[in-house]
């Protein structure tokens, strides 16, 4: 699952705007990122709002309190019906309150006969979601359907800020395979994965379950366990510390482009080749996708930490990241604009306006103000948010620094090289998926509230279309 972070790390560098993409800060381990941007994305890159959000890396950011409290554990089971696209919103509407979303989307997810599908028309690095509250320890479901193909990847995860992480990853050639996975804090790993044997998973649904506990991880496939990691197995004698996932995790569903030109070898060959554009999928529906049925979270619910949920918030206290380091807290999750960050939230609160109208109008009065801070909005600062709508017209100047510099190769998933970049001409549109719409300087999907349009609907009605003689 690195190649995972690191392509989209690629994306997220195309997506920060063409003229700008050489001033982003990056940010690793060694490099924190500086104060006027101070909140390290998931992919690696620094910047404010929703930077600071969701995936924001304590460890790399400018301090640990740069990022914003992550909204705890909840129980709960997501139909990813008609009905669910309304809780599903785009990384460029949202502030970081769970009540108003449940996950935020890259890319474009689609609704059909009461499933979520995910997709990756030609050229794009494809879609994914990411839950908007945090699992420390508990039970995760998802019953889906993989993509196919030479190069497509399909994947069910974990993943905490400090980049532990709990893998399903499908390869579109290997259709009886679920590879399993973990990370300790991104560390990578040539002895962690391990295969479950399953039935033809893009024709079948199966139900693939994680289930995490303090002292084991369990893999079950349609309710049979798979395979077992216990943590007992896991002590580092060098770094003196088990290296177990245990901090909480978002659930992330993807479809991406493992195959892609401008990965590295491993990658490619990792995920059954280069990726083909003309495949019968893209020919007849438009798009590679992946569909999600019905997904259930179980917390861990403990007494005491690690494993509780009884605040409101999870942060960091130490850079240690250890399962000792998590405080569950009552801090609040919420920015007041995309100006905000983990120390200042309120910064670009609107007065005499109702925050939500600040909202849906993209918080374009803060992107004159902030730098390096809207997600999707029409001037297009610097740092958009990874994958965050900046329009098509690939600058192909990805530079490989779009991956936490710590990412230096890895297991069966291949190597950092990945996040070198996609000089194709929809590339840089990648999460928008709106080659079609040229350059304009607005994304397709910025500030619009889990409505779904431009590209979006184009999408759809593909998607509908195609899919009728399935
Ligand atoms: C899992 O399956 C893949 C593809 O068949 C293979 O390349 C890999 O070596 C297997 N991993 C393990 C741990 O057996
Ligand atoms: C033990 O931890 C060190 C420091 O984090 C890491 O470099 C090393 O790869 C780990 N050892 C194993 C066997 O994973
Ligand atoms: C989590 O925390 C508990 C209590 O502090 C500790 O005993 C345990 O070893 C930790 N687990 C891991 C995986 O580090």
């Amino acid at each position: 699952m690195r190649s995972t972070v690191l392509a989209l790390g690629a994306a997220a560098l195309l997506g920060a705007g063409n003229v700008l993409a050489d001033d982003i800060p990056t940010c690793s381990l060694d490099k924190k990122c500086p104060e006027s941007a101070p909140c390290c994305s998931q992919y690696g890159q620094c910047g404010v709002g929703a930077y600071c959000l969701g995936g924001c890396d304590p460890r790399m950011s400018f301090s640990l309190d740069s990022c914003v409290p992550a909204p705890v554990c909840q129980d709960k089971t997501y139909k990813m019906d008609k009905a669910s696209m309304s809780r599903i919103v785009d990384i460029g509407s949202y502030l970081g309150d769970p009540s108003k979303a449940d996950w935020v989307s890259q890319g474009e997810p689609v609704s059909y006969n009461d499933q979520t599908l995910l997709t990756m028309p030609k050229n794009s690095v494809g879609t994914v979601l990411a839950s908007t509250t945090y699992m420390w320890y508990g039970s995760v479901k998802a019953r889906l359907k993989t993509s196919r193909g030479a190069g497509v990847v399909t994947a069910f995860i974990l993943m905490s800020d400090v980049k532990d992480e709990i893998d399903y990853e499908f390869v579109g050639t290997e259709l009886t395979t679920a590879q399993t996975n973990y990370y300790f804090q991104g560390i990578p790993s040539y002895v962690n994965s391990g295969n479950i044997t399953v039935t033809d998973t893009y024709a079948n649904w199966h139900e693939y379950e994680i289930r995490w506990t303090p002292d084991q991880i369990q893999w079950l496939v349609d309710g049979q366990v798979g395979r077992t990691k216990k943590k007992s197995e896991t002590w580092n004698a060098t770094a003196n510390q088990w290296d177990f996932p245990q901090t909480p995790s978002r659930v992330q569903l993807s479809i991406w482009p493992g195959g892609a030109a401008t990965n590295a070898k491993g990658t490619i060959d990792w995920a059954g080749g280069p990726i083909s554009w003309d495949h019968e999928d893209i020919k007849n529906y438009g798009y590679y996708f992946a569909s999600f049925g019905e997904i259930s979270v179980k917390c861990w619910d403990a007494d005491a930490a690690p494993g509780t949920n009884k605040g409101k918030s999870y942060y960091y206290n130490s850079y240690r990241a250890t399962n000792d380091s998590v405080v569950d807290s009552n801090k609040r999750t919420t920015l007041a604009s995309f100006g905000g960050t983990g120390t200042d939230m309120d910064k670009g609160k609107v007065t005499g306006t109702t925050q939500s109208s600040a909202t849906k109008s993209g918080g374009a009065a803060a992107a004159t103000t902030v730098p390096n801070s809207i997600p999707g909005a029409g001037s297009a600062p610097a740092n958009q948010v990874p994958g965050g709508g900046v329009a098509a017209g690939g600058s192909g100047s990805g530079s490989g620094s779009g991956s936490s510099g710590s990412s230096d190769g890895s297991g069966s998933s291949g190597g950092s090289a990945s996040a070198g970049g996609d000089s194709s001409a929809c590339g840089a549109s990648g999460f928008s998926q709106s080659c079609e719409e040229g350059g304009s300087g607005s994304g397709p999907s910025s500030s619009n509230n889990g409505v779904r349009t431009g590209a979006s609907a184009l999408a759809a009605v593909v998607g509908f279309v195609g899919l009728m003689f399935l």
